[in-house]
């Protein structure tokens, strides 16, 4: 008779597990067990604490759906998609940032230098750079997902006001590997915070507030998929990202251009006639 203890019980679980299972699936099992005892053991877990526990698990599954994605932004505020990403970013490249739940597949081609605001009011916002790799050298036909926020705060698969593809672009960069496009300055807004994840950001007195942030997914054949995000060096929000997605190298100046001065190669986005801000971020991709 095997008789298991508080203290044996972490040991007694792992030897449990098959001999033929999987070395990775072992190590993982083993590592989450034992960090699961140990933080039981630590805190002197009660039964209503670990019921509480499964209740936020149980309201994350109640209310998930396809547009609403409660277990990913728990793992968004808890840390551990940003702690992911940053444990399998390269050093060379631009860092990786969070993805986030309001990415839409099939977004619309824009043209290098075309227009993302239509007539949306808000600061003109010009965003360009160069996809690169860690030479420095133009990465020619480099594809770069765009999307972002309305002025409202919203993206659009959250507001009935905006269709699908509001604010979300598909640019391929030429052999220059230069990118550029217009739109409005995207606004710092807060993550759903009205489920279950909303009640862990309140017990810890957290806000819900994410920086202003531009999302890009860039892609080129050969190197490595980057998720990241740029954002303005003057944001309230930058120390306190509520998921964790601020970088050093993803904070830019955003500088103040005076009106009628869209530069060359900009045809496509027509001219402003007010003052504007522009933001250059080149990318830099690391080899597959
Ligand atoms: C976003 O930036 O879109 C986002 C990221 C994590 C959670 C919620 C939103
Ligand atoms: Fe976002």
């Amino acid at each position: 008779m095997l008789n298991v203890t508080k203290d044996n019980i972490t040991d007694v679980f792992k030897s449990y597990m098959a001999d033929d299972m999987a070395p990775r699936t072992r190590e993982i099992m083993s590592a989450l067990v034992q960090h699961m005892h140990d933080f039981a053991r630590e805190t002197k877990l009660t039964h209503d604490e670990w019921r509480q526990g499964i209740a936020f698990l149980e309201g994350c599954a109640a209310i998930e759906t396809e547009d609403r994605h409660e277990f990913v932004l728990a793992s968004d505020v808890l840390g551990m998609s940003s702690l992911i990403d940053m444990l399998h970013s390269s050093d060379e490249a631009t860092s990786s940032s969070v993805l986030g739940p309001f990415h839409v597949s099939g977004a619309p081609p824009l043209e290098v230098g075309g227009d993302m605001k239509r007539s949306f009011g808000g600061p003109v916002l010009l965003a360009e750079g160069v996809i690169r790799d860690t030479n420095g050298t133009p990465i020619p036909g480099a594809e770069i997902d765009i999307w972002q926020t309305a002025p409202n705060g919203l993206y659009a698969s959250q507001d009935e006001d905006q269709d699908t593809f509001s604010f979300h672009g598909l640019m391929t960069v030429g052999d220059d590997g230069r990118y550029a496009f217009t739109t409005v300055k995207p606004v710092e807004y807060t993550v759903p915070s009205d489920g279950p994840v909303g009640g862990i950001l309140r017990a810890c007195g957290r806000h819900p507030w994410r920086p202003s942030h531009l999302h890009f997914i860039v892609k080129a054949p050969g190197y490595r998929t980057l998720v990241t995000e740029v954002f303005p060096d003057d944001d309230p929000y930058l120390d306190q990202d509520t998921v964790f997605g601020v970088r050093d190298d993803l904070v830019m100046t955003y500088v103040e251009q005076p009106a009628a001065s869209f530069p060359e190669g900009m045809a496509l986005s027509g001219n402003v006639d007010t003052p504007y801000l522009s933001v250059n971020f080149d990318v830099i991709l690391a080899r597959d």
